[in-house]
């Protein structure tokens, strides 16, 4: 196979993602980057660059995706997030080569997926287990038949296969209903199944597209600290993909925000999470937020200025509210406090009907404000 060498520049929407790191260009897939020659640096395990997948042709073409950049490190859970149609799924399946990309790279460790032989391509495939929103489990085979299929695809022996399917049930909770069909299943066993197989040949990477969307809350849960727990136990690089902000605060590291084909923000979850930049980014966190809003506070009509605060880590720590009062001449009425944690680290949402002059109101803002605290006026008195 021919590979034209050279170095290029992978960018990304936030430098923390991207992106002083280096690709080897290939002249595989239709690239039509613009090198950028340079030092060829550490490369993230999986490295998509300038990635674009179109479906038809003619007047039903479909641009799925539109020029995707990410680098996805070794051992972090990666999440994606976006409506329906963003492009997330196509995504998701470019990084196995279910789908062929139009144009651009796709790297994992090194390799580039775009560039493989049929025989290469099934080898690169066992790397990386996927599992699905209705979990696509065979259903005239029993629990135990479905988990040891990979392993009979890729011909392993009945003496590996065997043990392995025994220790795969055990890893995943299911070691007493090896002889049960899909049918006599819950959705949440069902998933541990899927989990179960998309381990069978070792992977390095697991893909889950909605794995917990047909899942109730509370099984939701289950699956995603089963996920967490496999990843960690086995070292794996784990990329989610979900339409749901709460799914992405439980368990990733990272998340990027698709709309419409790209990429439009990435970076750590609590930045992300604090301080959304793009409306669509805005709009997920809303969902999560408003959630936390009690009835008693929606339609409550403010005396002063209603403000939702938002403070992470050590923020909520700090006498911040009574440093306020006492600095300026305003009264805080507290309506709604709640602490919750994003992978660990606590978040807060304060809501208050700050009282006072409009100026002494606007100044105990600006304190606000200058603490770093992400600060959101909802509504005003209609005096203010
Ligand atoms: N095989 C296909 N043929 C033609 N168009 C397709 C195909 N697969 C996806 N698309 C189109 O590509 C766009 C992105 O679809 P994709 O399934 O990647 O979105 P998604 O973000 O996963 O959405 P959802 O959250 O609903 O699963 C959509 O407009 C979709 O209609
Ligand atoms: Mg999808």
């Amino acid at each position: 196979m021919a590979h034209s060498i050279q170095f290029i520049y992978s960018p990304d929407t936030r430098p923390d993602l991207a992106c002083d790191r280096f690709l080897e260009e290939t002249s595989c897939a239709g690239n039509t980057g613009e090198p950028i020659r340079g030092v060829k640096a550490k490369m993230a395990l999986i490295e998509i660059y300038k990635l674009t997948k179109t479906y038809g042709n003619g007047k039903g073409t479909v641009e799925a995706l539109r020029g995707v950049n990410l680098s996805i490190e070794a051992g972090e859970i990666f999440g994606v997030i976006g409506l329906s149609g963003a492009g997330k799924s196509t995504l998701i399946r470019c990084l196995n080569r279910l789908e062929t990309p139009t144009t651009g790279q796709v790297l994992v460790d090194g390799q580039d997926l775009t560039c493989l032989s049929d025989s290469e391509l099934r080898l690169a495939r066992r790397e990386m287990g996927m599992i699905f929103q209705h979990f696509n489990l065979l259903s005239s085979r029993t629990v135990a038949g479905n988990v040891a299929f990979p392993m009979e695809i890729a011909g392993q022996p009945k003496s590996v296969v065997k043990p392995r399917v025994e220790e795969l049930l055990e890893l995943v909770g299911l070691a007493d209903k090896a002889k049960a069909y899909p049918s006599q299943l819950s959705g949440g066993q069902k998933q541990r199944v899927g989990i179960a197989r998309a381990l069978a040949n070792n992977p390095k990477v697991l893909l889950c597209d909605e794995a917990t969307s047909a899942l109730d809350p509370q099984t939701t849960q289950s699956i995603l600290a089963l996920i967490q727990d496999v990843k960690n136990r086995l070292g794996l690089t784990v990329v989610l993909i979900t339409h749901e902000m709460k799914v992405i605060t439980e368990i990733c590291d990272r998340v990027a925000v698709m709309e419409d084909g790209v990429v439009v923000e990435s970076g750590p979850v609590i930045d992300v999470f604090t301080r959304p930049r793009h409306p669509t980014s805005r709009s997920f966190v809303d969902v999560v937020i408003n959630q936390t809003d009690s009835a008693e506070t929606i339609g409550y009509k403010p005396k002063g200025t209603l403000v939702r605060i938002l403070f992470i880590g050590e923020a909520a720590q700090e006498p911040m509210i009574s440093s306020m009062i006492k600095r300026f001449r305003v009264e805080s009425n507290i309506l709604q406090g709640r602490i919750d944690h994003i992978k660990g680290t606590a978040f807060g949402t304060l809501l208050l009907d700050l009282e006072g002059e409009p100026s002494d109101r606007r100044q105990a803002l600006r304190y606000l404000n200058s603490l770093n605290l992400t600060v959101e006026v909802l509504a005003n008195d209609p005096d203010a």
